[in-house]
């Protein structure tokens, strides 16, 4: 798919204030400074699109982005920050569960994962939450141009392994990069797959 245009719509912490949600939508989520941001940016070819940040914590609420006026692609805060105060986490769960659960046009949500460190609880445990609630899911490894090759695959492998525990069917990955751009036509084939059957 060609990103013809990618527009930044709106921001908003409650799931009745997204755009209207007549075209198909994918949400990017993960722990904090995971790269999320970044990936959108990498995704649409525009440096600075969304707002990205060496500290955790940059993206604090529900970011609506229009692509090619056919469909949406949303940033959303990251979880797993270790100072952030109770009440945020809390405020945190309610407003993404909301819009995870309630949004009638998300098709898709990616669920980003560090390539670089072993499968993390809180990892495993959004994963565990999404496949319970019936959440339709895919995993994207980030960061992957910060790891020998041979690491970031067990990494991957460790991660699929712990799902394995609980889960009899794997969710389909990517393996990404938002300095390389690695994984881009990857991630926008499936896209344009989805958009496509949506459409039909
Ligand atoms: P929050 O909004 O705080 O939850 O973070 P986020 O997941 O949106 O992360 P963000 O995109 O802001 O990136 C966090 C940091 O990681 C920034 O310093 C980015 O430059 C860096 N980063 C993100 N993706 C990559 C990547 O693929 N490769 C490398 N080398 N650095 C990356
Ligand atoms: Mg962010």
């Amino acid at each position: 798919m060609k990103i013809k245009e990618a527009l930044f719509l709106k921001s908003t912490a409650e799931v009745s204030h997204c755009p209207p949600p007549t075209k198909p939508e994918y949400a990017f989520i993960g722990r904090s400074n995971v790269g999320k941001s970044s990936l959108i940016n990498m995704i649409t070819g525009e440096k600075k699109l969304a707002k990205t940040s060496s500290t955790p914590g940059k993206t604090q609420l529900i970011n609506h982005f229009l692509i090619n006026n056919e469909w949406y692609l949303v940033d959303l805060p990251g979880y797993g920050f270790a100072k952030v105060p109770l009440s945020e986490k809390a405020k945190w769960e309610k407003m993404t569960w909301e819009y995870l659960r309630n949004r009638p046009n998300l098709l898709y949500v990616f669920v980003l994962i560090d390539i670089r460190i072993p499968p993390q609880k809180i990892d495993l445990a959004f994963v565990d939450q999404l496949g319970e609630e019936g959440i339709p899911f895919k995993l994207i490894f980030t960061k992957a141009d910060k790891v020998k090759k041979l690491e970031g695959q067990r990494n991957i492998d460790a991660f699929r392994m712990a799902m394995a525990e609980k889960w009899a069917i794997l969710p389909e990955f990517f393996i990404t990069s938002s300095d390389t751009a690695i994984g881009r036509k990857e991630v926008l084939d499936l896209i344009s797959e989805i958009n496509s059957v949506a459409k039909s």
